[in-house]
Order: structure tokens, then sequence, then C-alpha cells
């Protein structure tokens, strides 16, 4: 594992976009696993501003709340659309997202799965990490589940994300996530992390022990991930 304590988040969102850009210019048809949630924000932001060029990346988002209106400007789609996608010459028919409004969401995570088994597999996958330790939104459990799939979201995820809605909509208490399976299998993983908020989580990732109840752990077996976040998060290690 490779660590960077970065002074601040404009840092951290800039050396991330300097590894990410590496992987885009190496490899012009990178397949891309790309979280959503306010820590990759700067990092899509600084990607952006290097007008690299996307047309042959494809890009797979690792999480949607269920049920959520694709119109909602809180889905994962939406943000994923406004923050980055709609900034760069990606192609649209090469970003996948997960449908918040699929009538059958079993057979939509399997096709999401299927997708990203057709190009080979994530290349590279960008995450965040939760509160509770929680990656993509595999949430902490007695078992994790290796395939895309649709699951409950804990009440510290839903308390959490109640500040990303309005007051008189209710968060949607389930998601479909890309799973850890397909997440461990992608060569290379950049796990971000900022702020104060997130310390508790980063130091037990780093406390040398691994469990299901903080998915985020599980990353201590991956061949390649690089962990950047600012001081405030690394507070605790
Ligand atoms: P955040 O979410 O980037 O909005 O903090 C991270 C996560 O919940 O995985």
């Amino acid at each position: 594992m490779i660590k960077f304590v970065c002074n601040d988040y404009n840092e951290m969102s800039s050396l991330a976009s300097e590894i990410i850009a590496g992987q885009i210019v190496g490899k012009p048809d990178t397949v891309l696993g790309l979280a959503t949630g306010g820590t990759p924000i700067g990092t899509y932001m600084e990607l952006i501003k290097k007008r690299l060029d996307f047309s042959k990346i494809a890009i797979f988002n690792i999480g949607e709340y269920y049920p959520i209106s694709n119109s909602n400007t809180q889905s994962n789609r939406f943000q994923l659309f406004d923050s980055f996608i709609n900034k760069i010459n990606a192609k649209r028919e090469n970003v996948h997202t997960l449908n918040g409004e699929a009538a059958d969401p079993n057979s939509e995570c399997e096709n999401f799965d299927k997708k990203i088994s057709h190009m080979g597999g994530l290349d590279m996958v960008v995450l965040g990490i939760g509160l509770n330790g929680h990656i993509g939104f595999n949430e902490p459990a007695e078992r994790l589940i290796l395939s895309c799939h649709l699951g409950d979201l804990t009440a510290r995820t839903i308390e959490e994300h109640a500040k990303f809605f309005d007051a008189d909509e209710t968060v949607p208490h389930k998601s479909m996530t890309m799973g850890m399976g397909t997440i461990f299998a992608a060569n290379r993983i950049v796990l971000l992390a900022n702020g104060a908020n997130k310390a508790d989580a980063v130091s037990q990732k780093f406390s040398g022990v691994i469990t299901t109840t903080c998915p985020a752990t599980l990353l201590n077996l991956h061949h390649d991930v690089t962990i950047i976040m600012d001081k405030a998060a690394a507070s605790k290690i």
C-alpha cells in the first residue's frame, strides 16, 4: 500500500488527479470505477482542468440509492454527470451507472456486473470511505457480498446522507452497489479520505485488523492500493 498524507483537501485532490491522469495517459482505454459523494469532487475538478482524452475510457459508477429518480439531483448518477462526465469528452455509451428506477434491481445489478466482466474488469477504481468504513455502499456487516447487489443502508449512513437531501425528502433506505469482489478485482485502487470526521474510519483501516465490520480494512489485502488523505483524516493513524 502506498500512503500519502497531504496538507489539505486541495492537495489531496491534486495528487489524486495526477495519479488518475497517469493511468489514463498510460492506458487510453482504461476501465474506471468511480465513486460519487463529496470526497472526489475536487479530484474530478482537477482532472477536468487537465483536458485529457476520455474518448476511449469506460466509466462505471460504483453505487446508487434505491429507489431514486434519475432526475433527483442527489442520485449518484446525477452527481457523477454533473460533477464530471458532462465536463469531459467521455462517450455517453461508455458511461455506466446503476438505474435507481429499475423495476428489477437484482437484474440491474446482474447486468452491471456482466458489463464490467465484458470489459475485462476494472483497471482502476477510485473510492471514498464512509464514516463507518463502508466502501461504495458495502456497509459493515457479518458477511460482505462479492457481486453487485441491492442492500440495506445502515442507520448511520442514512443519517449521514440526510444532509444531502431536502428536508421534505426521505433518504432511500437501500442502495445498489458494486460488490467487494469486483472492487477487489480492480488492478489498482485509489482510496481518498479527507476531514477529521473520517479519522476514526481511517485509523481502523490502518489498525492491522481485517474485519467485515469495517469493509475498508479488506483493502489491506489488495496488491495495489494508494491511499491519499489530508492531515485531518490521517490524524489518528
Ligand atoms: P463522502 O462519502 O465522500 O460524501 O464523504 C464517502 C462515502 O460515504 O463513501
